[in-house]
């Protein structure tokens, strides 16, 4: 059976979303609510959403809306029917009586339920019903969490699951995992008990909120929110209904009851309105006096509110050894922390499920986790680990592993999946090198670099790398979150504090070096970016001769924003690009002028879709939904291009000061509209002197090499000022830009 066309039931958060992303894979959706009202809305939403829930706003009215009153006949030609309505019983069952009486023979029907069971969920199906009917739990936003959790009934017809899972994994690009029918399934069972011990230690052992969310985040590989400001994010309200159905499923023996008491204060936040941020705040709220606004963190112990205070716990990497081995009250929380969620995560193991990677999985790719418990407890290592931890009777996993003390019991990754992912494949490389900044896995007929910096950000060692591995065609891909955010920041300001500009200088050289040996090197080189892809990680992608893009990607130039501009071959190749169109053809002034326009306001693009226009991505680059098929179809490029020739130089004809005045019209305009302040200006007319080809005219002919220079004298003259100075430390220090 072919999943042609899905109605979706209940258009509020995850009903919208679901409808999003089938709509970003072209399946024909329509979206039902009470009132087709209710529906247009959510349609609404989904087009303001940001991040954006679509790949492709152009489609939204693919996305059909209506009413289950006036409406219903809809769900008759539907091959999947999904139900995404209220958390309540008795109206799921009243809508699976009508959908059953309506659907087609054989039609697939799913719950989105994230804690009723499914034998409560199916109870009044018949056998036949069940057949078709299970849980499909996707995760909030759909669009970019990867993990999808299906859960059978003892009924169903398996091969049609199968199918199910397949179209979910190729079409929408989901990790789907299959999970039995237990409370709260994998993602839930242990990211809720895993938030629940990170805020009950915090307040046993007295840890301020800030504090705790600076461990249980960064440090331990789990995304910076930490658990208060996830706690915020999610609805503290909504976090109280979720313990309250765990407690309610759960038999008295499991250890989440310990950690799922009501706590007063968190108690007194609901009551008093502060239910996170969609209310009047939660464990951090903003403080708003006229126009400053302060963020305030509130107190464990008395409740009262201050200003949110920034931890510096001295280290930047996730190193999970070094943060439990502490003397610290840090250290004391991180082991207390990190054993526990061990403890519980392999107390699942074997009665909730048999593979333990599955729960790794799930915690990856439900909870962007960099690793999952059980990958943790292999990184602390299996003696370790015992030599430290306290009682763990009773629990087979662990008892098992005490005995056997096997540091390598981790076996095979990503066991859900049947595609060849770079986490299965990293631990059959034939060898592995490189360095602090990017690994390099060889493997007999090519190599692999994936970079390990925060956010991937790059620096003298990444492009090291780089250069090192390219004696093999060349796959640059990572796990993490982001591709590459960019240029290492603090890594380039330690150096402009010590005035030292000439290791700045001697590090953007090798950069644009790298950059042109990725282009110009013997064998292909396939970047596969998922995440942000900006600034220098961008101008890594454009070097490489082939890209495998994730449809998640955020791509984009965006130097001026801290006072620079692209200095790593960005300019360069973006005007290539532009020159190599009609228009261009025709007006010298098209191609400088255009990609002023995009580098100038630091654009962005959210996925190919948006990139293609920009010409951050060209039509040739592969647009790939599922993240775990990268690998696959990098290497498909490989062995399709066997007798690779690396491409000719591009040559640059440029206008020159001609370019140079219309560019200058418009920062006029925009200075004097205040758009732009002096800085801005500064930083704008240097990108127009290198994007016009600098003291040239249109009938000379300037190189790769001379552009690369053009760019690296711009920006040593910008990182110099103190301005731009000032532009990054502020970014560095809050997330934001600074008007300058
Ligand atoms: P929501 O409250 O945002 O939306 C529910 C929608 O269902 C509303 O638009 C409501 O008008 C509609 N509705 C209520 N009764 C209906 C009926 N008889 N017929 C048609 N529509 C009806 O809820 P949300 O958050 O989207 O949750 C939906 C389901 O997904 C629930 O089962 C929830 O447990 C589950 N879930 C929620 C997640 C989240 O992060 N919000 C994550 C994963 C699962």
């Amino acid at each position: 059976m072919k999943i042609k066309n899905v109605v979706v039931i209940g258009s509020g958060t995850m009903g919208s979303g679901i409808a999003a992303h089938l709509c970003n894979a072209n399946i024909p959706v329509t979206l039902l609510d009470l009132k087709t009202e209710i529906s247009e809305k959510a349609r609404d939403r989904i087009h303001k959403s940001r991040p954006p829930l679509l790949i492709d706003k152009s489609k939204i009215n693919n996305i059909k809306v209506g009413n289950i009153n006036d409406n219903f006949d809809v769900v008759k030609n539907a091959d999947w029917v999904v139900e995404a309505v209220v958390e309540r019983i008795d109206i799921k069952h009243q809508i699976y009586e009508k959908i059953f009486k309506a659907r087609k023979d054989g039609a697939i029907v799913s719950s989105n339920t994230s804690s009723i069971p499914i034998k409560v969920l199916s109870e009044h199906l018949t056998d036949e019903e069940k057949k078709d009917f299970c849980i499909t739990h996707f995760f909030n936003p759909v669009r970019y969490m990867g993990l999808l959790e299906i859960v059978k009934n003892e009924n169903n017809d398996l091969k049609k699951i199968n199918q199910l899972k397949e179209f979910c994994e190729i079409e929408l690009g989901k990790g789907a995992i299959v999970c039995n029918d237990t409370p709260g399934f994998l993602g839930n069972r242990v990211g809720v008990y895993a938030m629940q011990i990170a805020m009950t230690e915090a307040f046993r052992m007295k840890l301020s909120v800030e504090e705790a969310d600076a461990i249980f985040g960064r440090p331990m590989g789990i995304p910076k929110t930490g658990v208060f400001g996830l706690y915020d994010l999610i609805g503290i309200d909504l976090m109280a209904d979720v313990l309250k159905s765990f407690i309610k499923e759960l038999p008295e023996s499991d250890e989440f009851h310990k950690v799922a008491k009501e706590i007063p204060l968190v108690k007194k936040l609901i009551d008093t309105g502060y239910t996170g941020r969609k209310g009047k705040g939660g464990f951090y709220r903003i403080n708003k006096t006229g126009a400053i606004k302060v963020m305030e963190a509130i107190n464990l112990e008395s409740g009262e509110y201050s200003v949110s205070k920034k931890i510096d716990i001295k280290s930047d990497k996730v190193d999970l050894k070094g943060l439990i081995n502490r003397k610290d009250k840090y250290g004391e929380y991180a082991w207390s922390v990190i054993s526990k969620i061990i403890k519980y995560a392999s107390s699942l193991v074997p009665g909730i499920t048999k593979e333990f990677n599955d729960i790794d999985e799930a915690m990856r790719l439900g909870f962007n986790w960099a690793k999952g418990p059980f990958e943790m407890l292999e990184e602390i290592g299996v003696k370790n680990f015992f030599d430290k931890v306290d009682n763990f009777k009773g629990n087979i996993f662990l008892e098992n592993l005490d005995k056997s003390k096997n540091e390598d019991f981790y076996g095979e990754r990503q066991k859900y999946t049947n595609i060849e992912t770079l986490g299965k494949i990293k631990k059959t490389a034939s060898s592995l090198d490189g360095n602090e900044s990017a690994k390099i896995y060889r493997f007999s007929d090519y190599n692999i670099v994936e970079f390990t910096t925060k956010a991937n950000a790059l620096d003298y060692n990444s492009m090291d790398a780089l250069k090192k591995a390219t004696d093999k065609p060349l796959i640059i891909i990572n796990e993490s979150m982001q591709f590459s955010a960019g240029v290492n920041l603090t890594y380039t300001m330690n150096f402009a504090d010590k005035k030292d500009f000439q290791s700045i200088e001697k590090f953007i050289k090798y950069f644009q070096d790298t950059c042109k040996h990725l282009k110009y090197s013997k064998y292909p080189v396939i970047s596969a970016p998922s995440g942000l892809t900006l600034g220098g990680g961008f101008e890594v992608m454009v070097h490489s001769n082939f890209v495998a893009s994730h449809t998640n990607i955020v791509v984009g130039l965006v130097e001026t924003i801290v006072g620079l501009i692209p200095a790593g071959g960005g300019c360069k190749e973006m005007l290539a690009r532009w020159l190599d169109t009609e228009e261009a053809k025709k007006d010298p002034n098209f191609a400088p002028l255009k990609v002023f326009d995009i580098i100038g306001y630091g654009k962005t693009a959210t996925s190919p879709v948006e990139a293609e226009p920009m010409k951050y991505l060209r039509p040739s680059d592969k647009k790939i939904m599922n993240r775990n098929s990268l690998l696959e179809v990098s290497k498909k490029i490989i062995n399709e291009n066997k007798n690779f020739k690396a491409p000719e130089e591009s040559r640059f004809n440029l206008p020159g000061k001609a370019v140079r005045e219309e560019m200058n019209k418009i920062l006029e305009k925009l200075y004097n509209d205040k758009i732009i302040l002096d800085h801005g200006v500064e930083v704008a007319k240097e990108l127009a002197y290198v994007l016009s080809g600098g003291e040239t005219t249109i009938d000379k002919t300037l190189s790769e090499d001379d552009l690369f220079k053009l760019e690296i004298d711009a920006f040593m003259r910008l990182i110099e000022t103190q301005k731009t100075q000032d532009r990054i430390k502020h970014t560095l220090s809050t997330g934001k830009p600074l008007i300058n």
